[in-house]
Protein backbone atom coordinates (compact mmCIF):
# COMPACT_ATOMS: atom_id res chain seq x y z
CA UNK A 1 0.00 0.00 0.00
CA UNK A 2 1.46 3.48 -1.10
CA UNK A 3 2.38 5.79 1.85
CA UNK A 4 -1.10 8.00 3.11
CA UNK A 5 -0.59 11.81 3.32
CA UNK A 6 -2.66 13.21 6.13
CA UNK A 7 -3.56 17.01 7.28
CA UNK A 8 -4.71 18.05 10.05
CA UNK A 9 -6.49 21.39 10.29
CA UNK A 10 -6.99 22.15 13.57
CA UNK A 11 -4.24 20.94 15.67
CA UNK A 12 -5.94 21.53 19.41
CA UNK A 13 -6.77 19.36 21.83
CA UNK A 14 -7.91 16.25 19.41
CA UNK A 15 -5.56 17.32 16.38
CA UNK A 16 -2.55 17.13 19.03
CA UNK A 17 -4.07 14.26 20.55
CA UNK A 18 -4.46 12.06 16.81
CA UNK A 19 -0.73 13.04 16.60
CA UNK A 20 0.01 11.12 19.79
CA UNK A 21 -2.28 7.96 18.60
CA UNK A 22 -0.61 8.16 15.00
CA UNK A 23 2.70 8.15 16.31
CA UNK A 24 1.90 5.13 18.76
CA UNK A 25 0.51 3.12 16.32
CA UNK A 26 3.17 3.68 13.86
CA UNK A 27 4.29 0.06 13.77
CA UNK A 28 0.91 -1.57 14.22
CA UNK A 29 -0.20 0.37 11.19
CA UNK A 30 2.69 -0.98 8.79
CA UNK A 31 2.53 -4.63 10.88
CA UNK A 32 -0.97 -5.11 10.75
CA UNK A 33 -2.34 -2.81 7.70
CA UNK A 34 0.97 -2.48 5.92
CA UNK A 35 0.08 1.23 6.29
CA UNK A 36 2.55 3.74 6.12
CA UNK A 37 1.66 7.54 6.77
CA UNK A 38 3.05 10.80 6.77
CA UNK A 39 1.77 14.09 7.72
CA UNK A 40 2.17 16.44 5.08
CA UNK A 41 0.14 19.23 6.90
CA UNK A 42 -0.67 20.86 10.54
CA UNK A 43 -3.19 24.45 10.84
CA UNK A 44 -4.03 25.94 13.57
CA UNK A 45 -5.47 29.78 14.00
CA UNK A 46 -3.41 31.23 15.72
CA UNK A 47 -0.30 28.65 16.45
CA UNK A 48 1.15 28.99 13.25
CA UNK A 49 0.48 26.31 10.30
CA UNK A 50 2.83 24.38 8.30
CA UNK A 51 2.62 22.06 4.51
CA UNK A 52 5.75 19.75 3.93
CA UNK A 53 5.09 17.06 1.16
CA UNK A 54 8.05 15.61 2.11
CA UNK A 55 6.72 15.02 5.68
CA UNK A 56 6.07 16.89 9.28
CA UNK A 57 7.98 15.56 12.36
CA UNK A 58 4.97 15.08 14.34
CA UNK A 59 7.22 14.76 17.84
CA UNK A 60 8.45 18.15 16.89
CA UNK A 61 4.84 19.68 16.02
CA UNK A 62 3.81 18.81 19.40
CA UNK A 63 6.59 19.93 21.00
CA UNK A 64 6.82 22.91 19.60
CA UNK A 65 2.51 23.38 20.93
CA UNK A 66 3.72 22.21 24.42
CA UNK A 67 6.64 24.84 24.20
CA UNK A 68 4.20 27.70 22.54
CA UNK A 69 6.06 27.88 19.59
CA UNK A 70 4.31 28.76 16.33
CA UNK A 71 4.07 25.62 13.32
CA UNK A 72 5.78 27.85 11.12
CA UNK A 73 9.07 27.78 12.91
CA UNK A 74 9.38 24.35 12.27
CA UNK A 75 11.49 23.22 9.45
CA UNK A 76 9.46 23.10 6.95
CA UNK A 77 8.67 24.13 2.91
CA UNK A 78 6.05 26.73 3.49
CA UNK A 79 3.07 28.34 5.46
CA UNK A 80 -0.63 28.00 4.09
CA UNK A 81 -2.28 31.76 4.24
CA UNK A 82 -5.85 30.45 5.25
CA UNK A 83 -7.42 27.80 6.05
CA UNK A 84 -8.90 27.46 2.18
CA UNK A 85 -5.17 27.56 1.33
CA UNK A 86 -3.70 25.07 3.32
CA UNK A 87 -6.70 22.51 1.83
CA UNK A 88 -5.42 23.80 -1.34
CA UNK A 89 -1.54 23.17 -1.69
CA UNK A 90 -1.10 20.37 0.96
CA UNK A 91 -1.81 17.64 -1.63
CA UNK A 92 -3.34 15.26 1.40
CA UNK A 93 -5.27 12.00 0.88
CA UNK A 94 -7.19 12.47 3.74
CA UNK A 95 -8.00 15.43 5.94
CA UNK A 96 -9.24 15.43 9.13
CA UNK A 97 -10.97 18.52 10.45
CA UNK A 98 -11.15 19.41 13.62
CA UNK A 99 -12.00 23.28 14.09
CA UNK A 100 -13.99 24.31 17.09
CA UNK A 101 -17.85 23.53 16.19
CA UNK A 102 -20.41 25.82 15.56
CA UNK A 103 -24.40 25.21 16.61
CA UNK A 104 -25.35 27.43 14.39
CA UNK A 105 -24.05 27.25 10.69
CA UNK A 106 -21.36 24.50 10.85
CA UNK A 107 -18.95 26.84 9.58
CA UNK A 108 -16.40 26.85 8.63
CA UNK A 109 -16.04 23.21 9.06
CA UNK A 110 -18.42 22.72 6.26
CA UNK A 111 -16.60 24.58 3.62
CA UNK A 112 -13.49 23.32 4.42
CA UNK A 113 -14.73 19.09 4.46
CA UNK A 114 -16.42 20.43 1.33
CA UNK A 115 -12.71 21.82 -0.20
CA UNK A 116 -11.29 18.90 0.46
CA UNK A 117 -13.63 16.13 -1.34
CA UNK A 118 -13.30 18.12 -3.84
CA UNK A 119 -9.60 18.16 -3.61
CA UNK A 120 -10.61 14.21 -4.07
CA UNK A 121 -8.87 13.43 -0.01
CA UNK A 122 -11.24 11.56 2.29
CA UNK A 123 -13.10 13.94 4.79
CA UNK A 124 -12.80 12.88 8.20
CA UNK A 125 -14.21 15.14 11.28
CA UNK A 126 -15.24 15.05 15.22
CA UNK A 127 -17.44 18.45 14.47
CA UNK A 128 -20.38 18.08 14.79
CA UNK A 129 -21.64 21.11 13.15
CA UNK A 130 -21.13 20.26 9.68
CA UNK A 131 -22.95 16.62 9.93
CA UNK A 132 -25.88 18.70 11.34
CA UNK A 133 -25.70 21.03 8.75
CA UNK A 134 -24.33 19.80 5.63
CA UNK A 135 -24.76 15.72 5.87
CA UNK A 136 -26.51 14.90 2.69
CA UNK A 137 -24.61 17.25 0.37
CA UNK A 138 -21.14 16.13 1.91
CA UNK A 139 -22.45 12.16 1.73
CA UNK A 140 -23.00 13.08 -2.28
CA UNK A 141 -19.62 14.95 -2.78
CA UNK A 142 -18.12 12.24 -1.51
CA UNK A 143 -19.70 9.70 -3.39
CA UNK A 144 -19.15 11.55 -6.26
CA UNK A 145 -15.68 11.63 -5.84
CA UNK A 146 -15.18 7.96 -4.45
CA UNK A 147 -13.89 8.77 -1.60
CA UNK A 148 -15.20 8.89 2.22
CA UNK A 149 -16.98 11.31 4.66
CA UNK A 150 -16.62 9.95 8.03
CA UNK A 151 -17.50 11.64 11.54
CA UNK A 152 -17.62 8.51 13.78
CA UNK A 153 -15.88 10.71 16.77
CA UNK A 154 -19.00 13.12 16.66
CA UNK A 155 -20.88 11.33 19.25
CA UNK A 156 -19.42 9.31 21.76
CA UNK A 157 -15.70 10.13 21.04
CA UNK A 158 -14.17 6.86 19.56
CA UNK A 159 -16.91 4.62 20.76
CA UNK A 160 -18.45 2.69 17.53
CA UNK A 161 -21.66 4.04 16.66
CA UNK A 162 -21.62 5.04 12.76
CA UNK A 163 -19.10 2.22 12.01
CA UNK A 164 -21.80 -0.07 14.31
CA UNK A 165 -24.72 0.71 11.41
CA UNK A 166 -22.65 1.40 8.09
CA UNK A 167 -21.05 -2.21 8.92
CA UNK A 168 -22.85 -4.53 11.19
CA UNK A 169 -26.35 -3.87 11.23
CA UNK A 170 -27.29 -4.17 7.48
CA UNK A 171 -31.04 -3.35 6.75
CA UNK A 172 -31.56 -3.17 9.97
CA UNK A 173 -34.18 0.49 11.17
CA UNK A 174 -33.74 2.38 13.82
CA UNK A 175 -37.29 3.11 15.57
CA UNK A 176 -35.66 5.11 18.54
CA UNK A 177 -32.84 5.61 20.63
CA UNK A 178 -32.55 6.99 24.10
CA UNK A 179 -29.07 8.05 26.16
CA UNK A 180 -26.97 9.88 28.15
CA UNK A 181 -24.38 11.47 25.40
CA UNK A 182 -23.30 14.62 27.21
CA UNK A 183 -20.38 14.25 29.59
CA UNK A 184 -19.94 17.44 31.32
CA UNK A 185 -23.51 17.74 32.72
CA UNK A 186 -23.73 13.99 33.56
CA UNK A 187 -20.39 14.46 35.79
CA UNK A 188 -22.14 17.68 36.81
CA UNK A 189 -24.86 15.93 38.09
CA UNK A 190 -22.35 13.01 39.69
CA UNK A 191 -20.87 15.77 41.90
CA UNK A 192 -24.27 17.23 43.14
CA UNK A 193 -24.98 14.23 44.24
CA UNK A 194 -22.14 13.81 46.46
CA UNK A 195 -23.03 17.01 48.35
CA UNK A 196 -21.07 19.50 45.41
CA UNK A 197 -22.96 22.65 44.84
CA UNK A 198 -23.85 23.62 40.72
CA UNK A 199 -21.30 25.97 40.68
CA UNK A 200 -18.41 24.23 42.51
CA UNK A 201 -19.29 21.16 40.12
CA UNK A 202 -19.13 23.33 36.98
CA UNK A 203 -15.79 24.38 38.74
CA UNK A 204 -14.45 21.08 38.95
CA UNK A 205 -15.51 19.77 35.50
CA UNK A 206 -13.73 22.95 34.07
CA UNK A 207 -10.55 22.09 36.39
CA UNK A 208 -10.23 18.90 34.52
CA UNK A 209 -10.85 20.35 31.26
CA UNK A 210 -14.02 18.73 29.90
CA UNK A 211 -16.08 21.64 30.14
CA UNK A 212 -15.34 24.66 28.00
CA UNK A 213 -14.46 28.43 30.15
CA UNK A 214 -18.20 29.10 28.97
CA UNK A 215 -20.00 25.99 29.80
CA UNK A 216 -23.45 26.78 28.36
CA UNK A 217 -23.20 24.55 25.52
CA UNK A 218 -22.96 21.78 28.06
CA UNK A 219 -25.26 23.27 30.61
CA UNK A 220 -28.57 24.31 28.37
CA UNK A 221 -28.14 21.79 26.35
CA UNK A 222 -26.84 22.08 22.81
CA UNK A 223 -24.24 19.80 22.70
CA UNK A 224 -26.30 17.10 23.42
CA UNK A 225 -29.28 18.53 21.36
CA UNK A 226 -26.99 18.77 17.94
CA UNK A 227 -25.63 14.75 19.36
CA UNK A 228 -29.15 13.97 18.58
CA UNK A 229 -29.80 16.17 15.52
CA UNK A 230 -26.21 13.97 13.92
CA UNK A 231 -27.85 10.56 15.37
CA UNK A 232 -31.31 11.55 13.56
CA UNK A 233 -29.99 12.87 10.41
CA UNK A 234 -27.39 9.86 9.87
CA UNK A 235 -29.08 6.55 11.49
CA UNK A 236 -32.70 7.86 10.87
CA UNK A 237 -32.53 9.52 7.41
CA UNK A 238 -33.89 12.39 8.30
CA UNK A 239 -32.80 15.11 8.27
CA UNK A 240 -33.11 17.33 11.07
CA UNK A 241 -32.63 20.82 12.33
CA UNK A 242 -31.70 21.80 15.97
CA UNK A 243 -34.39 23.45 16.60
CA UNK A 244 -36.27 20.40 16.19
CA UNK A 245 -34.68 19.00 19.04
CA UNK A 246 -37.21 20.02 21.81
CA UNK A 247 -33.99 21.11 24.59
CA UNK A 248 -33.88 21.90 28.09
CA UNK A 249 -30.80 22.05 30.26
CA UNK A 250 -29.92 21.17 33.68
CA UNK A 251 -29.55 24.67 34.93
CA UNK A 252 -33.05 24.41 37.13
CA UNK A 253 -32.16 20.95 39.06
CA UNK A 254 -31.33 22.03 42.27
CA UNK A 255 -28.87 20.81 44.88
CA UNK A 256 -31.78 19.43 47.08
CA UNK A 257 -33.42 17.96 44.32
CA UNK A 258 -30.58 15.60 43.40
CA UNK A 259 -30.02 14.53 47.02
CA UNK A 260 -33.62 13.96 47.55
CA UNK A 261 -33.73 12.05 44.31
CA UNK A 262 -31.06 9.97 45.81
CA UNK A 263 -32.79 9.29 48.84
CA UNK A 264 -35.62 8.09 47.08
CA UNK A 265 -32.94 5.68 45.34
CA UNK A 266 -33.63 7.50 42.01
CA UNK A 267 -30.95 9.87 39.92
CA UNK A 268 -31.49 13.33 37.86
CA UNK A 269 -29.81 12.60 34.09
CA UNK A 270 -30.25 14.58 31.20
CA UNK A 271 -32.06 12.13 28.73
CA UNK A 272 -31.42 12.41 24.95
CA UNK A 273 -34.32 10.57 22.92
CA UNK A 274 -35.26 10.41 19.52
CA UNK A 275 -38.41 8.33 17.86
CA UNK A 276 -40.17 7.84 14.73
CA UNK A 277 -43.78 8.35 15.54
CA UNK A 278 -46.85 8.31 13.33
CA UNK A 279 -46.84 12.15 13.60
CA UNK A 280 -43.34 12.69 12.83
CA UNK A 281 -40.04 12.71 14.80
CA UNK A 282 -39.98 13.17 18.43
CA UNK A 283 -36.79 14.53 19.44
CA UNK A 284 -35.79 15.87 23.13
CA UNK A 285 -33.26 16.73 25.54
CA UNK A 286 -34.38 17.46 28.92
CA UNK A 287 -33.63 16.42 32.53
CA UNK A 288 -35.24 13.28 33.43
CA UNK A 289 -35.78 11.59 37.28
CA UNK A 290 -34.91 7.94 36.74
CA UNK A 291 -34.99 4.84 38.73
CA UNK A 292 -32.99 2.12 39.53
CA UNK A 293 -34.43 -0.35 36.55
CA UNK A 294 -33.77 2.44 34.20
CA UNK A 295 -30.37 1.11 31.70
CA UNK A 296 -29.07 4.81 32.08
CA UNK A 297 -28.97 4.95 36.14
CA UNK A 298 -25.27 3.96 36.53
CA UNK A 299 -23.94 6.08 33.62
CA UNK A 300 -21.92 7.93 36.29
CA UNK A 301 -19.55 10.42 36.13
CA UNK A 302 -18.43 11.50 32.46
CA UNK A 303 -19.13 7.94 31.16
CA UNK A 304 -22.10 8.15 28.15
CA UNK A 305 -24.39 5.68 26.74
CA UNK A 306 -27.11 5.09 24.30
CA UNK A 307 -29.97 2.23 23.84
CA UNK A 308 -30.87 1.55 20.08
CA UNK A 309 -34.55 0.28 19.19
CA UNK A 310 -34.45 -1.35 16.11
CA UNK A 311 -37.20 -3.40 14.11
CA UNK A 312 -34.52 -6.21 13.81
CA UNK A 313 -32.88 -6.42 17.58
CA UNK A 314 -34.36 -5.84 20.86
CA UNK A 315 -32.51 -2.81 22.76
CA UNK A 316 -28.84 -2.31 21.93
CA UNK A 317 -27.01 -0.70 24.34
CA UNK A 318 -23.18 1.00 23.93
CA UNK A 319 -21.80 2.43 26.94
CA UNK A 320 -18.25 4.71 27.02
CA UNK A 321 -16.41 4.94 29.57
CA UNK A 322 -13.28 7.68 30.52
CA UNK A 323 -13.73 9.65 27.27
CA UNK A 324 -11.14 12.44 26.39
CA UNK A 325 -9.32 13.49 23.37
CA UNK A 326 -7.52 10.08 23.22
CA UNK A 327 -10.86 8.55 22.65
CA UNK A 328 -11.97 10.92 19.76
CA UNK A 329 -8.22 10.58 18.30
CA UNK A 330 -9.34 6.63 18.25
CA UNK A 331 -12.38 7.80 16.43
CA UNK A 332 -10.31 9.22 13.61
CA UNK A 333 -7.58 6.90 13.15
CA UNK A 334 -10.64 4.28 12.95
CA UNK A 335 -12.45 6.11 10.62
CA UNK A 336 -9.26 6.66 8.74
CA UNK A 337 -8.32 3.48 8.25
CA UNK A 338 -11.93 2.48 7.34
CA UNK A 339 -11.56 4.65 4.50
CA UNK A 340 -8.48 4.28 3.12
CA UNK A 341 -8.04 0.44 4.04
CA UNK A 342 -12.02 -0.21 3.23
CA UNK A 343 -12.78 -3.09 1.18
CA UNK A 344 -8.83 -4.65 1.82
CA UNK A 345 -9.65 -5.72 5.76
CA UNK A 346 -9.37 -7.94 7.37
CA UNK A 347 -7.67 -9.44 3.56
CA UNK A 348 -5.31 -6.76 3.48
CA UNK A 349 -4.21 -7.27 7.39
CA UNK A 350 -1.01 -8.93 7.06
CA UNK A 351 -1.46 -11.24 9.83
N1 LIG B 1 -12.21 17.64 23.03
C1 LIG B 1 -12.86 16.52 22.82
O1 LIG B 1 -12.66 15.52 23.53
C2 LIG B 1 -13.85 16.38 21.68
C3 LIG B 1 -14.69 15.26 21.64
C4 LIG B 1 -15.55 15.09 20.53
C5 LIG B 1 -15.59 16.06 19.54
N2 LIG B 1 -14.77 17.18 19.64
C6 LIG B 1 -14.81 18.17 18.56
O2 LIG B 1 -13.52 18.23 17.96
C7 LIG B 1 -13.27 19.55 17.48
C8 LIG B 1 -11.93 20.04 18.06
O3 LIG B 1 -12.01 20.07 19.48
P1 LIG B 1 -10.72 20.48 20.35
O4 LIG B 1 -11.07 20.14 21.75
O5 LIG B 1 -9.48 19.94 19.73
O6 LIG B 1 -10.74 22.07 20.15
P2 LIG B 1 -9.52 23.07 20.40
O7 LIG B 1 -8.56 22.49 21.39
O8 LIG B 1 -10.12 24.40 20.64
O9 LIG B 1 -8.75 23.10 18.97
C9 LIG B 1 -9.33 23.68 17.83
C10 LIG B 1 -8.28 23.82 16.75
O10 LIG B 1 -8.89 24.46 15.62
C11 LIG B 1 -8.18 25.68 15.32
N3 LIG B 1 -9.15 26.67 14.86
C12 LIG B 1 -9.85 27.58 15.61
N4 LIG B 1 -10.66 28.30 14.81
C13 LIG B 1 -10.44 27.86 13.55
C14 LIG B 1 -10.96 28.22 12.29
N5 LIG B 1 -11.86 29.20 12.17
N6 LIG B 1 -10.50 27.58 11.19
C15 LIG B 1 -9.59 26.59 11.30
N7 LIG B 1 -9.06 26.19 12.47
C16 LIG B 1 -9.49 26.82 13.58
C17 LIG B 1 -7.52 26.07 16.62
O11 LIG B 1 -6.41 26.94 16.39
P3 LIG B 1 -5.99 27.97 17.58
O12 LIG B 1 -5.76 27.13 18.81
O13 LIG B 1 -4.75 28.59 17.07
O14 LIG B 1 -7.16 28.90 17.74
C18 LIG B 1 -7.09 24.71 17.15
O15 LIG B 1 -5.94 24.26 16.50
C19 LIG B 1 -14.47 20.39 17.91
O16 LIG B 1 -15.37 20.51 16.84
C20 LIG B 1 -15.09 19.59 19.04
O17 LIG B 1 -16.48 19.83 19.17
C21 LIG B 1 -13.92 17.34 20.68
Amino acid sequence: MPEVKLALLGFGNVGQALARLLLEKRADLRRNYSLEWKAVGLFTRAHGSAIDRHGINLESALDYMARGNPLDKLPIETAPVDALDFIDTCAADVLFENSPVSYTDGEPALTHLRRALEHGMHAITANKGPVVHGYQQLRELAASMGRKFYFESTVMDGAPIFSLWREALPAAELKSLRGVLNSTTNLILTQMESGSTFEAAVRHAQDIGIAETDPSGDIDGWDASVKVAVLVTVLMDQQIRLADVKRQGIRSISLREVQAAVQDGRRWKLVCQAERTPDGMQASVQPELIGREDPLYNVMGTSSAVTFHSDVLGALTITEEDPGPHTTAYGLLADMLNAVVQGEAPAARAD
